[in-house]
């Protein structure tokens, strides 16, 4: 039987201080008209010192999980896709969500593409469910890159935001869920947008943290003629891949870089602004996190409802880019949770009764019963006795 990954909830955390166009323009030289006008831009919001990638994804997984009807310990894997992890390099920040979900039984690591790293992590996940791998994966987008923007720089600091987003997958026989998928990469372009130090190719010192290498640096232009071609050609080419076409897609979930970059795409795509979903206005281009952010303030305000097709597309350092086309689900029927196991206290205490039930037989039957104590309905059965 084919299986399918669906998305059975989803969920955001998103942090309450909230910093706006007006508020930069006291840090560096810009205005509220210049950000709005170039990019779409109203308000950021920045993550407080006790909040992290890790805190901010386990919140929108705990999120999600509870629309799904799910419990952490139910979890299989989760994927983590994220371009400001709490460590560099390891342990990965899908473990540290792991622990705080307290997800036992759940396997876990990050996914690194940039803005596209949840439509990545998407299509791995669906990959682990279809190929019954797993039965169920969480997959998080999660941002706090309020720490790794040069404040000083205008270029880049008027732009980003923290957030996070997450996304239940179950698999399920009926067809639905994540349909198709098309990834991309132009490594050669990867000088576009980058942060050059603390990698192992120019690890900390004194000179990388002077020279501020620890920050993103990007080429807007060249970065924004990359995005608008990569956006439009992902969605053409995951809607040919299902034998597709826009007029299908009920709506297109970008990710919310920029609103000119999403209206040049949806002019190439030949499609109305109206079927996509902008944000940006509101939180900024919170990379990984923003397309499963904008995904689920269209299902909150009703404008995604189970069934509709939509295409989610993104696009990002590396340059990376791509799409995923989605039969909306939403929450899969409840079906009967499996009976746990009996726990020590209660195996005892039936272990006892079934003893003492059996005395008190011997004490009443005289002379003794044969061998037939032992009823056979399947109600008696399952009564826990013996
Ligand atoms: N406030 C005021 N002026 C600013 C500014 C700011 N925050 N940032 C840049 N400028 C200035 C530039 O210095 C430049 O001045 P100059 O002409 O004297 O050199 C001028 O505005 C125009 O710069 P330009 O780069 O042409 O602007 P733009 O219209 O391309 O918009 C971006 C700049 C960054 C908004 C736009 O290029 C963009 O969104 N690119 C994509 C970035 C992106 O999406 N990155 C994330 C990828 S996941």
């Amino acid at each position: 039987m084919p299986r399918f990954a669906h998305i059975t909830g989803w969920g955001i955390a998103v942090p309450e201080k909230v910093l706006t166009n007006n508020d930069l323009a006291q840090m560096v030289e810009t205005s509220d008209e210049w950000i709005r006008t170039r990019t779409g831009i109203r308000e950021r919001h920045i993550a407080d010192e006790e909040e992290y990638p890790s805190t901010l994804g386990a919140r929108a997984a705990r999120d999600a999980l509870r629309m799904a009807g799910l419990s952490p310990r139910d979890v299989e894997m989760i994927i983590v896709a994220t371009s400001s992890p709490d460590y560099p390099f390891f342990p990965a920040t899908a473990c540290l969500v792991q622990d705080m979900l307290g997800a036992k039984r759940a396997g876990a690591f990050d996914v690194m593409a940039a803005c596209t790293g949840f439509i990545y992590a998407l299509s791995v996940a669906t990959a682990l469910i279809r190929t019954g791998t797993v039965n169920n994966a969480l997959v998080i987008g999660t941002e706090n890159l309020s720490r790794i923007v040069d404040w000083q720089d205008r270029n880049t600091c008027v732009l980003f935001g923290d957030a996070a987003g997450a996304f239940v997958l179950q698999a399920a026989e009926e067809p639905g869920g994540v349909l198709a998928s098309a990834l991309h990469c132009d490594g050669s372009a990867a000088d576009l947008l980058l942060l050059p130090a603390g990698g192992s190719r120019q690890p900390a010192s004194e000179e990388t943290v002077r020279k501020r290498m620890h920050y993103i640096q990007m080429n807007g232009r060249a970065v924004f003629r990359f995005a608008t071609r990569a956006m439009a050609h992902a969605v053409q080419e995951v809607l040919e891949k299902a034998g597709l076409t826009t007029e299908d897609v009920t709506l297109i979930i970008p990710h919310q870089a920029n609103r000119r970059i999403i209206e040049a795409a949806a002019k190439q795509l030949r499609m109305p602004m109206e079927r996509f979903v902008l944000n940006m206005d509101r939180y900024g281009n919170t990379s990984t996190a923003s397309i499963p952010l904008a995904a689920y303030e269209a299902a909150q305000q009703r404008r995604l409802r189970p069934g509709d097709l939509v295409v989610l597309v993104g696009f990002g350092a590396g340059m990376t880019s791509g799409a995923v086309l989605v039969r909306w689900t939403g929450p899969l029927p409840r079906r009967p949770r499996p009976r746990r196991e009996p726990g020590l206290g209660q195996r005892l205490r039936s272990r006892w009764q079934a003893l003492r039930q059996r005395f008190q037989g011997k004490q009443e039957e005289k002379p003794p019963a044969p061998q037939t104590e032992r009823p056979s309905t399947p109600e008696a059965e399952g009564s826990g006795q013996g």
